[in-house]
C-alpha cells in the first residue's frame, strides 16, 4: 500500500480580523517550532490576511492555502482573485469546490474543475472538496453523489503531488455531527477507487482526507481509519490548542 503522508489542514472561511489573524498565526508558527510536526500542515486564511501572515510561517514547516481562486490567469473580473496571485502571496494550496461556495455561488464540478486546473497551472495544490447533503444520504445516494463530483471536478492531470480530495459531507460541516467510522471509510473506499479507475497509477498517491466537525476529542479515531490521510478542519482550526491537538493526533499515529 502506497504511504501517503499525513495532511491537516486548517479553514479559516470568513474569520479574522488582522489582529486576530495575526495572532492566531504566530501562535501556530511557535508551536510548529517547538514540536516539528512530520505531517503536512497548512493554514487557508481570509485573502485579506495572507500577505500579512506569510512571514510567520517563513520556517516553511507550516504551508499557506488560499480558500477558493478564479479559473483565468488574470483579466476582468472584479473582486476575484487568480491562482497566481495567491501563489505570488506565499500559497502552496488552494481549496476549490467547498461546499459552502458551491452553494452560496452556484459553482458546479466543470466550474470546480477548471478552477483546480488553474491551481495546478499556477503551480500549487489543489484541495478539491466533495460531500453530499443530508437528503442525498438519506435517500441512500452519497457514493453516487461524491463519485459523480469526483470525476467531475478532478483536473486533467492529477496525482499526489499536485492534488487532495477532501470528503466534506455538508450536513457534518458547523454541525457538530460526523458520519460514523465505517460510513467514513465507505466514502473514502469509494473514492479511492474511483480515483484508481479514472487515474491509474497516478491516482496512488493523492490523499483523501476528512472534513466536517473534526475536533480536538474525535480526529484521533477519525485518523485511525486506513483509508483516511488526512483531515480539512474549519471551526476547530480557529483555536492554536484545537488544531495543534489534530496535527499531534495525526502524528501520533
Ligand atoms: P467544521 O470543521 O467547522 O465543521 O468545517 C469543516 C469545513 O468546512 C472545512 O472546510
Amino acid at each position: 500500500m502506497a504511504e501517503r503522508r499525513r495532511l491537516i489542514a486548517g479553514n479559516w472561511k470568513m474569520n479574522g480580523l488582522r489582529a486576530e489573524g495575526i495572532a492566531l498565526a504566530g501562535g501556530l508558527a511557535a508551536k510548529a517550532l517547538a514540536n516539528k510536526p512530520t505531517c503536512d500542515v497548512v493554514v487557508c486564511p481570509p485573502a485579506t490576511l495572507l500577505a500579512k501572515i506569510d512571514r510567520a510561517f517563513d520556517a516553511g514547516v507550516i504551508k499557506l492555502g488560499g480558500q477558493d481562486c478564479h479559473a483565468d490567469e488574470k483579466g476582468a473580473h472584479t473582486g476575484d482573485i487568480s491562482a497566481e496571485m495567491l501563489r505570488d502571496t506565499g500559497c502552496s494550496y488552494v481549496i476549490v469546490g467547498h461546499s459552502e461556495r458551491r452553494a452560496d455561488h452556484a459553482e458546479g464540478d466543470a466550474q470546480v474543475r477548471a478552477k483546480a486546473a488553474a491551481v495546478l497551472r499556477a503551480g500549487m495544490t489543489a484541495i478539491v472538496c466533495v460531500g453530499e447533503t443530508r437528503a442525498e444520504r438519506d435517500a441512500g445516494n452519497a457514493l453516487s453523489v461524491v463519485e459523480g463530483q469526483v470525476v467531475g471536478s478532478l483536473p486533467p492531470g492529477a496525482q499526489g503531488d499536485n492534488t487532495v480530495i477532501a470528503y466534506e459531507p455538508v450536513w457534518a460541516i458547523g454541525s457538530g455531527s460526523t458520519p460514523t467510522l465505517d460510513e467514513i471509510a465507505a466514502v473514502h473506499r469509494h473514492i479511492r477507487a474511483v480515483l484508481d479507475g479514472a487515474l491509474k497509477a497516478a491516482a496512488t498517491e493523492i490523499r483523501i482526507i476528512y472534513g466536517g466537525s473534526v475536533n480536538a476529542a474525535n480526529a484521533g479515531d477519525i485518523l485511525d481509519v486506513d483509508a483516511v490521510d488526512g483531515a480539512l478542519v474549519g471551526g476547530a482550526s480557529l483555536k492554536i490548542e484545537d488544531f495543534w491537538s489534530i496535527i499531534a493526533a495525526a502524528d501520533a499515529r
